[in-house]
């Protein structure tokens, strides 16, 4: 989940700080260490252990000299975030530097045979061996290009690699192997990036190299070459996300600008619905659906299960994708397996995914376009959330959400719904007021070791992703529980020093909701409700009530009731004083 970069101008400039620029877009992949190496008739290199702003106190790195390099931001997988693990890595001899993002599983095979051949080694990560070997391809008189090509057939695992030599100081070359890679092009020179928010301020037309090919850059532009060296046709995609979308224009953290841009991303989620429509008639009759992702993205999933089961009337399953390898026995081609996920590179879920392409119907519901299981789906629907850099999910849940209620609002024919899908942003813009309330109310909850959040129906996931977010950032344990399973566990470890959350839209599961939040309430626990304004019930049984319009229906409410807590997390973040954008030994997109 490293993030990696590659520049070469077109004007003999330097190119460090470009480089400094693209790679600190990407420290929501990882800020473990951070590295830059140039190339100015000798390879420069400045890494060290920390995050992007202190190194670069350190390093200086914007006076690096040279018209080309690579850069590194590292998501510690092999090796301990140390100086010596920082990328870039160079080998032995100091002729190759190269940045790898991706495990390797036969490193120690690799490495020894390169120790028993008088290489020595300075880190503890697999990726150092891949630019021994390629010097050792190119010690052997092989061109850089087929170096990189001739290690790569002897690594195992999954890999993005960028490099450059001295010993051919005019290009970069970089492959992948189940690791997201794109090239891209612009005005002052060619890029390379795991990710396209790296590189959207300087090259917004993007390719996406195959697995196996392998991409030269040069100051003259791009080549792309498949497994024999041949040149290749490519097809750029222009990305129409500005510039703009990935900064902070002038909020704090990237989460609260994204909390606050949902109503935005559910907007333009709605304009796909013709798109949507196309979609699900093309995939035709379906008796079987099958939901499959990770974190977010699954919580997003078990909304999809609800909504398709109670509006279509067809079976729904839901699995986690590490977890989809016996449910993927039962794939037939009747069966519509929809993959769920905000990066589209998720590794857990393009592995399912490659397996039911081999049997079903699969289509990808995806934010970042281009992205690999845009291409590796037989049906995609992108949601229009716009770059979200925060490494908790937030738009692109909301926005998920409204792909899939469009989804099963068309397939089901109900045309209520899916009109009922328009007042969404409006509400999101009025819960996203309460948040001076929110951020007061935060203060009583910072405390706490533990928390509960309960729901029941449509409100369960949502209970489920409150408790993710408050996890994920304020490192406070949270449990998301189905109201009713309460009294068979968790009931035992409620009193007085537990925050409860409660989700309780009005609706059908309102009186039995109402019944667990007495339950709590009668054992001393603190309760914090959200549901409709002016609910008396509520208002008599809660400590706090977060209060939300009342015309929203339970169905509806997902989409709504779960930005108070999204801000209820951001806020305890900040009390405890921790960065939200940046949660300790996490990464927004998860490529191993
Ligand atoms: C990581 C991120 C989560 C995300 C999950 C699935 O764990 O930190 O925010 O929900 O991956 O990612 P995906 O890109 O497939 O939605």
């Amino acid at each position: 989940m490293c993030g990696i970069v590659g520049c070469i101008l077109k004007e003999k400039n330097d190119v460090a700080p470009i480089l400094f620029d693209c790679i600190s877009k990407l420290e929501y992949r990882g800020y473990d260490s951070v590295g830059i190496a140039t190339y100015d008739n000798k390879i420069n290199v400045r890494k060290a252990k920390g995050d992007i702003e202190s190194v670069n106190e350190k390093l200086r790195f914007k006076n690096m000299k040279g018209i080309f390099g690579i850069a590194h931001t590292r998501w510690a997988s092999t090796g301990k975030p140390t100086d010596e693990n920082a990328h870039p890595h160079l080998d032995a001899t100091k002729s190759v530097a190269i940045v790898h993002n991706g495990t390797l599983e036969n490193y120690t095979e690799l490495k020894n045979e390169l120790i028993n051949e008088g290489c020595k080694f300075t880190s503890t990560t697999d990726s150092e061996v891949i630019a021994n070997l390629i010097k050792k391809y190119m010690s052997n008189g092989l061109n850089l290009e087929d170096a990189l090509r001739k290690t790569t057939e002897q690594l195992k695992g999954s890999y993005a690699i960028v490099a450059f030599s001295k010993d051919e100081p005019d290009k970069i070359v970089a492959t992948r192997q189940d690791s997201p890679l794109i090239v891209a092009y612009g005005k002052t020179g060619y890029f390379v990036a795991s990710d396209t928010p790296a590189v959207l301020e300087y090259a917004r037309d993007v390719i996406r190299p195959r697995e196996g090919e392998i991409a030269i850059l040069s100051n003259e532009g791009i080549d792309i070459h498949d497994k024999n060296g041949k040149s290749i046709k490519w097809k750029s995609t222009y990305i129409d996300w500005t510039p703009e979308m990935a900064r902070k224009e002038g909020f704090d953290h990237y989460m609260i600008k994204e909390i606050t841009e949902q109503s935005d991303a559910v907007k333009n989620t709605l304009t796909q619905k013709g798109k949507i429509q196309k979609v699900i008639e093309k995939i035709g009759k379906v008796k079987r659906i099958c939901l499959v992702a990770c974190g977010t993205s699954y919580h997003a999933s078990i909304t999809g299960k609800y909504l398709i089961e109670s509006l279509a009337g067809i079976a729904c399953d839901v699995v986690i994708a590490s977890e989809a390898k016996y449910t993927a026995k039962t794939w037939d081609e009747d069966t519509l397996v929809i993959f769920i996920s905000q990066s589209g590179e998720t590794y857990d879920s393009r592995m399912a995914l490659k397996e039911a392409r081999k049997t079903s119907k699969t289509l990808a519901i995806v934010n970042v376009a281009g992205s690999a299981m845009c291409e590796e789906a037989e049906f995609v629907i992108q949601t229009q959330a716009g770059p979200e850099i925060g490494v908790a999910a937030t738009k692109t849940y909301v926005a998920q959400l409204t792909a899939i209620y469009l989804f099963a609002g068309l397939i089901s024919k109900n045309n209520a719904l899916v009109d009922e899908l328009y007042n969404v942003p409006a509400y999101i813009d009025e819960a996203v007021k309460q948040k001076d309330y929110i951020k007061e109310l935060s203060k009583r909850y910072d405390f706490a070791d533990d928390a509960f959040y309960l729901g029941r129906g449509f409100s369960y996931p949502v209970a489920l992703e409150g408790a993710l977010k408050l996890k994920e950032i304020t490192y406070i344990h949270a449990e998301g529980y189905a109201a009713g399973e309460l009294k068979h566990g968790p009931l035992a470890l409620i009193d007085e020093k537990v925050p409860v959350i409660v989700i309780i839209p009005p609706g059908e599961d309102y009186p039995k909701t109402m019944t667990n939040l007495e339950e709590v309430k009668a054992r001393g626990a603190i309760v914090l409700s959200v549901g409709a304004k002016g609910d008396e019930n509520i208002t008599k049984n809660s400590n706090v009530f977060i209060e939300m319009n009342p015309k929203i229906r339970e169905i509806i409410a997902p989409l709504v009731y779960i930005v108070p807590l999204q801000l209820l997390s951001y806020y305890v973040t900040l009390d405890k004083g921790f960065d939200p954008d940046r949660p300790r030994n996490l990464a927004k997109v998860i490529t191993v």
